[in-house]
């Protein structure tokens, strides 16, 4: 029994694991239940009383070397898990992050300088009926105002329309609400225009709508002074120029002073100092009854401009068909925008 004992104690001794394979077929000869070394327990009952205590005392020697080869290469395989010789300096792999559109980021921040002086949010149908789109807005039809806008109708039903501009929703808005009314208006607008590096047959614009009772034109002027600061930097100067839109009297294109050359006057500017961003004025009488609204009580200012525009001006785009095309090259630009 001692010289059984003494030839697999040297055995286990000599062991020398390769794979994990090899420990456990190791594990089973010794521990399992019909292993070897329970059947060192089963003869043990054999042992004279005096030799007893002497080989109990080898057999459990015996079973603690074989469990501790065994968590000795559990060690090892920890050691092999977690190596030591790892470079921590070395960069790390980039990881791809999407990034907002330049679009979208330009809308929102319009939004949040029109919404933190009070201004809330309007959305309606990108597909209009004639109404909502040119008729309530002091545009008849056979009126050559409409040539402004080259409109895609729906073939089978010349009342339905892409809305060309947000107006359309200015209009819905105004059939649901009584003043004050502070309100914009994002969203997609569709014109029937040859695509070039300054137009697109659709774009986005925010529109602007403010009606109570004593609304001035100097209130128009002093927030679009305001919305031009916040965007454009503090420096920044408007200037005014008399236009003409159906839906407001007086009409004014706005030009906000060029924020590459600080007004000097460049390339971009085409020498004036100036960028037009937008038209806007004051709401005509006749729109404010079309849509339910005392002409007599309350007078209004309404604006409207192109996201694409600011965009290409504020991040000196030159092709607006860059927005569209969705190349990464592009867009990964603004990944660092918020
Ligand atoms: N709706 C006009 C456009 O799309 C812009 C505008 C809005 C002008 C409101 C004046 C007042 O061109």
């Amino acid at each position: 029994m001692k010289q059984k004992i003494s030839q697999i104690t040297k055995e286990v001794d000599s062991f020398q694991a390769k794979s994990l394979e090899e420990v456990v077929v190791f594990r089973l000869k010794y521990l399992a239940k019909n292993g070897l070394l329970n059947a060192l327990f089963n003869d043990f009952k054999n042992v004279s009383e005096t030799e007893k205590k002497e080989v109990g005392r080898a057999i459990n020697n015996l079973k603690i070397k074989i469990k501790e080869k065994i968590s000795a290469f559990s060690e090892i395989k920890k050691q092999i898990k977690t190596p030591t010789n790892f470079d921590l300096s070395r960069p790390a792999k980039k990881n791809n992050l999407g990034s907002r559109h330049p679009l979208s980021l330009v809308e929102s921040e319009i939004v949040r300088v029109f919404s933190s002086i009070g201004f809330n949010i309007s959305e309606g149908p990108e597909i209009e009926d004639d109404w909502h789109n040119f008729t309530a807005l002091n545009t008849p039809k056979e009126h050559p105002a409409r040539d402004m806008q080259d409109t895609f109708f729906i073939q089978t039903d010349p009342d339905i329309l892409l809305r060309s501009h947000t107006s359309s929703v200015q209009v819905r808005h105004m059939q649901n609400n009584q003043p004050p009314i502070r309100t914009i208006s994002p969203g997609r607008v569709y014109r029937n225009e040859a695509i070039s590096a300054r137009a697109h047959c659709l774009f986005h614009q925010v529109e602007g709508l403010y009606i109570d009772t004593n609304v001035t034109f100097a209130d128009l002027k002093q927030t679009l002074l305001f919305f031009a600061k916040e965007l454009f930097g503090e420096k920044s100067k408007i200037r005014l120029r008399p236009s003409y839109f159906p839906f407001t009297e007086p009409s004014a294109e706005v030009d906000v002073s060029c924020n590459i050359c600080s007004g000097k006057g460049c390339a971009v500017c085409k020498h004036t100092g100036y960028l037009e961003i937008l038209g806007c004025g004051m709401i005509d009488p006749n729109v404010l009854d079309n849509c339910g609204i005392d002409s007599k009580k309350y007078t209004g200012y309404a604006f409207g401009m192109g996201i694409e525009r600011i965009a290409m001006l504020k991040y000196r785009v030159n092709d607006l068909r860059l927005f569209y095309e969705n190349d990464v090259r592009f867009l990964n630009q603004f990944s660092s925008e918020i």
